[in-house]
């Protein structure tokens, strides 16, 4: 399928873009960064500039695509004014999405955010209501990222009622590749004291992109809301465990748990009916010091 991906030249855009090349799909990469105007090296995606909060440059770049994967946005709130997350992330879906509507695309595979429910970026704190987190937890999100996040989801469903497009809302949790992972994880592997709003889970951007490759391609009708995470924890601790040791019985834990060293998010739905099968682990990378491991090599080396 001629299939475009936004926020090509950000973390899950690279390896989606490889993953779906991969699969025999014809890409198209966007982003914002200036294109180079050399002989595109063998086996590289076409790439096209566009900023996506501009209704034009976006129907520019749509045109064409049978299925269009939204990565582009800023990925959170705490280094940009709220305005400018708001707009840039809400303004970009809503341009994009319109734009596959009017071009006629079959699916629109939007990244949202484990974020969504509201326990990540809240000025007033608050903990979920149970973990493992699944798609059916309320939702109460009070920051501009997971806002914004919220309402392209709502977006998806306002598609759905007005043309044939179909969605999936994927909602990844913290991602990790073989540059990041001891930066972000090692420390938490070594210092068990460290909480975690997602509950020590993370994902894999290897696994993530081969989620959203079963997304591009999936026959589900309507719009689904999926959360995809690492099947494991970080530092693969007993989880229940870990949850009464940090917040006694202030959280319920929802049991029985798919494995004992499950992370804080529920990816039993994506495995139902995506067909979801995570292969890779945090000890893949990282040695039990939270050190990389020798030899360990990707996308992101
Ligand atoms: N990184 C995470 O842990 C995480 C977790 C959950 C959800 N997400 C979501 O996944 C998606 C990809 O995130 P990422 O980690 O690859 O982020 P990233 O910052 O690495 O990449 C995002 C890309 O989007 C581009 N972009 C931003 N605004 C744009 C605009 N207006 N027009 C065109 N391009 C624009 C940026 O230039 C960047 O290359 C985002 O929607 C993010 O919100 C990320």
């Amino acid at each position: 399928m001629r299939v475009l991906v936004t926020g090509a030249r950000g973390k899950v855009g690279r390896a989606t873009v490889a993953a779906l090349q991969e699969a025999g799909h014809d890409v198209r990469a966007t982003d914002l960064a200036p294109p180079v105007f050399e002989r595109p090296a063998e086996g590289e995606a076409d790439y096209f500039q566009a900023d996506l909060t501009d209704a034009g440059d976006a129907f520019a770049v749509v045109r064409g695509a049978e299925v269009v994967v939204h990565a582009a946005a800023i990925p959170e709130p705490t280094r940009n004014p709220p305005h400018v997350v708001f707009h840039n992330n809400l303004m970009s879906t809503f341009n994009t999405l319109e734009a596959a509507i009017r071009f006629g695309a079959t699916r629109f595979v939007n990244l949202s955010s484990e974020t969504v429910p509201g326990f990540f970026f809240p000025e007033r704190p608050v903990l979920p209501e149970y973990v493992p987190v699944d798609e059916e937890h309320p939702i109460r999100p009070q920051d501009p990222y997971a806002t914004a996040k919220h309402f392209g989801e709502q977006l998806m469903d306002a598609a759905l009622r007005r043309s044939d497009i179909r969605c999936i809302s994927i909602r990844p949790s913290w991602v990790q590749h073989e540059g990041n992972y001891e930066r972000n994880l090692g420390p938490m592997i070594r210092d068990h004291s460290e909480t975690s709003p997602g509950f020590w889970s993370y994902i894999d951007v290897y696994d993530l992109a081969d989620a959203i490759v079963l997304a591009t391609e999936s026959g589900l009708p309507g719009h689904e809301v999926f959360y995809i995470a690492s099947p494991d924890n970080v530092g693969g601790r007993p989880f229940e465990q870990a949850v009464r040791e940090h917040y006694g019985d202030k959280v319920e834990i929802k049991t029985p748990l798919s494995r004992e060293d499950a992370g804080g998010i529920s990816i039993e739905k994506a495995r139902r009916m995506l067909g979801y099968d995570p292969k890779r682990s945090w000890g893949d990378y990282l040695d039990e010091g939270g050190r990389l491991k020798p030899g360990v090599t990707g996308l992101f080396s």
